[in-house]
């Protein structure tokens, strides 16, 4: 496995923990071999250093000082400037007579390098047919950019080669949402209009840009988040059951999804979305400085840190159900949910409770914990008949007792085995892609830019008039 940007926040952080963990699983064989490969000049003792600081950080318990000297033998690190060819031929020695073992190259850089690296490798020779590549996101920063990437990463790697990577899908959680569709009968015949009154996707953050500030203020919340998590997480809520569990069968149903996503074009992005900065304010209790204070971003930077839509998706079983999505950083809580709210019955002979709640909702929670829940009427113990909103609850982390994969430790050892399920398709892409380039062409063209909201809020007020609008309002303003 060879992992470019091997020295950045993802490959530290996230990959290395993810893959120490696989190991120590007995996922990974001894006889395995993991490459960091970065432009900085590092030996590779100064190299496992390094990932050796940061995996205990990130593993805090979890880390075992003989385990890791056992993982580290596998890690190695290779200096190369990525577009310049003459440094890859030192991965032809590297993986000499290993010709017929899975290779995973792991693009974990700015999506600008991923065809002058796909390049360097071909031309080097080390692209065998058992190799897979793995893009991170954001891949491209609208169509055209996506289009030309994955045209030149296709030159070099066969579409069933290439895994691009959207690190929600690998959350347990989103798992759990495609085993309650798809694994009971039970909720199919409610999962339509006239029985769901609106959905909501909420991917809300406390933390800010962190050390990203250069990456994130050339692409905002709705290429970072929206164009990529939100917009697969209404894939999973709103396709259809798909023929089979195979990969092209799942991906077949989320793009036909992307596909009947109602354009927002022109001032439709006056209505139905808002975008945010934050400023200055507190995550709980803590003082934060506001998104222009943050190192590296642009003064006068109209980037936006919050985004909330109201999506609508024309088929026959969606049409007149909306779906408000969110995410935004430095917000009260982190907190990723999703929420389908059902209707109300239409004949109520009870008196209605006291609370502006919905009877029945159903909370499908990926963050902090993975849980869900789903409220309903009952009646209040003693005289008379009056009903009061109770939860039936279901907590992964205590019903399985075993702690759930990281997304990346899931994806990693997907790529390894070859199950592309969980990976976007370019032509996913591209409709994702070609749903949220009118949204940024409108604002240019129609908004006065991003509205500010205070860090530690929910976001700016126009989010909470968005759906007030059609008379409802976010779950957690209930
Ligand atoms: C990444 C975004 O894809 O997802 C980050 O680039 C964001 O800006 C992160 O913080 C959120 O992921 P998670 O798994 O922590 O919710």
């Amino acid at each position: 496995m060879l992992l470019f940007g091997g020295t950045g926040d993802l490959v530290t952080r996230k990959l290395l923990p993810a893959l120490y963990r696989r190991f120590a699983a007995e996922q990974i064989s001894p006889q395995s071999r993991i490459f960091g490969i970065a432009r900085t000049a590092l030996s590779r003792a100064e190299y496992l250093a390094q990932a050796e600081v940061a995996c205990r950080e990130f593993l805090g318990k979890e880390f075992d000082a003989p385990r890791w000297s056992a993982f580290s033998a596998l890690l190695d690190y290779v200096k190369l400037d990525a577009e310049a060819e003459a440094g890859y031929t030192a991965f032809k020695a590297l993986l000499e007579g290993r010709e017929n073992v899975v290779r995973v190259f792991f693009f974990s850089t700015a999506s600008g390098l991923f065809s002058a690296i796909c390049s360097n490798l071909a031309k080097a020779g080390v692209v065998t047919p058992l190799s897979r590549v793995v893009l991170e996101k954001p891949l491209g920063h609208d169509t055209r950019s996506a289009d030309l990437i994955n045209s030149q990463v296709g030159m070099v790697f066969a579409e069933k080669q290439i895994y691009r990577i959207d690190h929600y899908l690998g959350k347990e959680a989103v798992q759990n949402l495609m085993a309650l569709r798809f694994g009971n009968a039970l909720f199919e015949p409610l999962w339509r209009r006239g029985l769901i009154k609106h959905v909501q996707i909420t991917v809300a953050e406390e933390l800010g840009v962190e050390r990203r500030g250069q990456f994130y203020d050339k692409t905002g919340a709705l290429r970072d988040m929206v164009q990529n998590h939100l917009l697969q997480l209404l894939c999973i809520m709103a396709m259809e059951p798909p023929a089979s569990s195979d990969p092209d069968a799942v991906r077949d149903e989320k793009l036909k999804v992307l596909r009947a996503l109602r354009p927002l074009r022109d001032r439709d992005v006056l209505t139905k979305t808002v975008r945010g900065q934050y400023k200055a304010g507190a995550v709980h209790g803590a003082p934060v400085p506001g998104y222009l204070e943050e190192a590296d971003i642009a003064p006068d930077s109209t980037t936006e840190t919050f985004v909330a839509l109201k999506a609508e998706i024309d088929t026959w079983r969606w049409a007149g159900v909306p779906f408000y999505l969110r995410t935004g950083k430095r917000l009260q809580d982190r907190l990723a949910e999703l929420v389908v709210t059902f209707d109300e019955v239409p004949h109520p002979i009870f008196e209605k409770p006291p609370t502006t709640r919905s009877a029945n909702d159903l909370v499908i929670r990926l963050q902090p914990d993975e849980s869900i829940t789903m409220t309903i009427l009952a009646k209040n113990p003693g005289e008379g008949m009056r009903l009061k909103p109770v939860s039936l609850g279901l907590d992964l982390g205590e019903t399985f007792k075993v702690r759930s994969l990281d997304a990346y430790e899931r994806l990693l050892m997907d790529t390894v085995r070859g199950n592309l399920t969980l990976f976007m398709r370019r032509d996913e892409l591209d409709a994702a892609w070609g749903w949220i380039d009118p949204i940024r062409s409108g604002w240019e063209q129609f908004d006065e830019g991003p509205k500010i909201y205070i860090a530690g809020s929910w976001g700016p007020a126009a989010s909470s008039a968005l759906i007030g609008r059609d008379g409802f309002a976010w779950h957690d303003e209930l």
